[in-house]
């Protein structure tokens, strides 16, 4: 026993200096991360996830590098109509802050919707159930919340001006708040406010979004004054042809170490969380622990490795049990009537008659993983209605498609789209986008996939190519290159979505029989 005990103890002391992690610690899209310890000894992630439903992703790690989805704060968008009717593009969930209290047993969630009502979600269990138990103004743009050692609620937010409020003791209301600065003179603007409290003192971290620079500021008293020093200054990106990392959060780790997450612009693909460990001085400010003056892309272990299931990312679902895994989720909040799970399976029922995918409801969306990501989806189309669409897209503000198209009673055939692009966010501009190739299909053909694949990092070719199969074993390209597009008029990167909907009448319906999500290596 005592033997055993011995090298364990030595083994893990040892491991956690061995091994090293490798950045992006996800490749993938989860941006505005809040990270913190939870009461189990396990930390937590909050993230972005703009118009996607439900909202506010949250992933779970032993060691800070291995993460897995284990669901959202925001179950449903419940910010208005507009998250109903395919007008709340880019609104959401963003920048938003989550934590764990002990004195009430409750996990919070707090986030400006639509840059003008804050809202409040709480649970009894990370994993839920949430929901809303408040909303109030002001709008707490990118906000940060501590829980003081008394039990107090503060809130650090703001752009431009950044400040402090305090919250009722419930945490459901304003009782004060106040400016406690502006951005400073290395800078032209401030936002990505998190607010900390280390050994007595008072931290606000934030940045410069437009100068490559991270702040930290700190005071002895939660609303000042406050004082800062540069945290960040244009420090090199782990991930080739992105920006500095400048925004994110500060954990401490059970062993007493401090890291900074953050993440890099690596669009198409998306925001891409990247760790680094901080230090701290003897004035109380942290020091980013770089590699040869930029960030590193690897690093010791922070903790003992914990591996987690691969299937965490890639692998196949079939859509066997009665709720979606967190995977998952719509383009703005579902027509709940227009979808069954578990019967056996899912079925997406035509939602929408419309020519245009953006005011489509219910496209269901998967997050691409790694710089080369593909998807396959395996739909039956035997009772698709005359006029639908159904299909496979590359889904961001400019976006293109492969899918069935029905445009007569049995006249099936498969067509590409490129080009479908958005003029501007919040609220949807018509946009069939250009048929660029079609194909025929045996009348007969009851099942078909479609296959994606993205050359989606920052640094590769920016293509995306779709094809169909018949048997799901050989596939035939189809509508030849799509450039996908680097910009973030979505902030959310390139979706895999799964779409179907009608031009002339309700009525038909699609089996999604399974999702494939992989990750190519050559
Ligand atoms: C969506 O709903 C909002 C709120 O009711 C309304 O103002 C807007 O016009 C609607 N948009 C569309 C495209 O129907
Ligand atoms: C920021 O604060 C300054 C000084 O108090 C004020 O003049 C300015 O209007 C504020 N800006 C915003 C956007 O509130
Ligand atoms: C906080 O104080 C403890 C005890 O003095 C010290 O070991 C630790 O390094 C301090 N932490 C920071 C972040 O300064
Ligand atoms: C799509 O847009 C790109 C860029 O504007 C253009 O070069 C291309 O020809 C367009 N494709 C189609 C099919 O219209
Ligand atoms: C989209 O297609 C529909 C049906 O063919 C047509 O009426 C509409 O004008 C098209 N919209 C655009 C923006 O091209």
């Amino acid at each position: 026993m005592l033997s055993t005990l011995l090298v364990a103890v030595f083994s893990t002391s040892l491991g956690v200096h061995a091994q090293t992690f490798t950045n992006p610690v996800i490749y993938a899209d989860f941006a505005d991360n809040d990270i913190f310890l939870g009461p189990d000894g396990v930390y937590y992630y909050s993230a972005s996830s703009m118009h996607y439903s439900p909202g506010a992703p949250i992933l779970q790690s032993w060691d800070l590098v291995n993460w897995q989805l284990i669901g959202h704060s925001v179950p449903s968008l419940d910010f208005g109509d507009d998250y109903n009717n395919q007008s709340a593009y880019n609104l959401g969930t963003w920048a938003s802050t989550m934590r764990y209290r002990e004195s009430s047993d409750t996990w919070y969630w707090i986030g400006c919707a639509n840059f003008w009502t804050t809202y409040v979600y709480t649970a009894p269990e990370a994993t839920g159930p949430w929901s809303q138990s408040a909303n109030f103004q002001p709008c707490f743009y990118d906000c940060g919340l501590l829980i003081d050692d008394d039990d107090t609620l503060y809130v650090a937010y703001g752009s431009e001006n950044v400040s402090v409020a305090q919250l009722s003791s419930d945490g459901l209301e304003v009782v004060t708040t106040q400016q406690v600065f502006t951005y400073p003179p290395e800078c032209t603007s401030i936002e990505g406010n998190r607010m900390y409290k280390v050994n007595g003192t008072y931290y606000i971290l934030d940045d410069c979004p437009n100068d490559g620079i991270t702040l930290v500021w700190k005071s002895a008293d939660p609303f000042g004054p406050y004082e800062y020093k540069i945290l960040n200054d244009n420090v090199a990106s782990p991930v080739p042809n992105t920006g500095p990392p400048v925004q994110g959060s500060l954990v401490e780790t059970s062993e007493g170490d401090w890291y900074f997450m953050s993440f890099s612009w690596n669009y198409p693909l998306g925001r891409v969380p990247v760790l680094a460990p901080i230090t701290w001085g003897e004035d109380g400010f942290p020091t980013l622990m770089t590699v040869d003056g930029a960030w590193g892309e690897s690093y010791p272990y922070p903790l003992p490795e914990h591996p987690l299931p691969s299937w965490s990312w890639t692998g196949t679902d079939s859509f066997t049990g009665d709720t979606f895994s967190p995977h998952w989720q719509w383009n703005q909040n579902p027509d709940t009537e227009r979808f069954t799970l578990n019967n056996p399976g899912l079925t997406l029922h035509t939602a929408t008659v419309t020519t245009d995918l953006y005011a489509a409801r219910n496209t269901l969306t998967h997050r691409p993983y790694g710089a080369r990501p593909y998807g396959i989806v395996e739909l039956n189309i035997a009772h698709m209605a005359d006029g639908d669409i159904a299909g496979l897209a590359a889904l961001k503000d400019s976006s293109a498609w492969i899918g069935v198209v029905l445009d007569g009673p049995d006249n099936y055939h498969i067509a590409v789209a490129h080009n479908l692009t958005m003029e501007s966010a919040y609220g949807s501009t018509l946009s069939n986008g250009t048929i660029v190739e079609i194909a025929d299909i045996p009348e007969s053909q009851e099942t078909i996939w479609f296959k994606l694949s993205m050359d989606a990092a920052a640094a590769g070719s920016h293509e995306a190519i779709f094809s169909y199969s018949l048997d799901g074993e050989e596939f035939v390209d189809l509508g030849g290159f799509y450039t996908l597009t680097t910009d973030y008029l979505f902030f959310v990167g390139y979706r895999f979505g799964i779409f179907n909907f009608a031009t002339s009448a309700l009525g038909g319906f699609v089996d999604v029989v399974s999702f494939t999500s992989g990750e190519s290596t050559t």
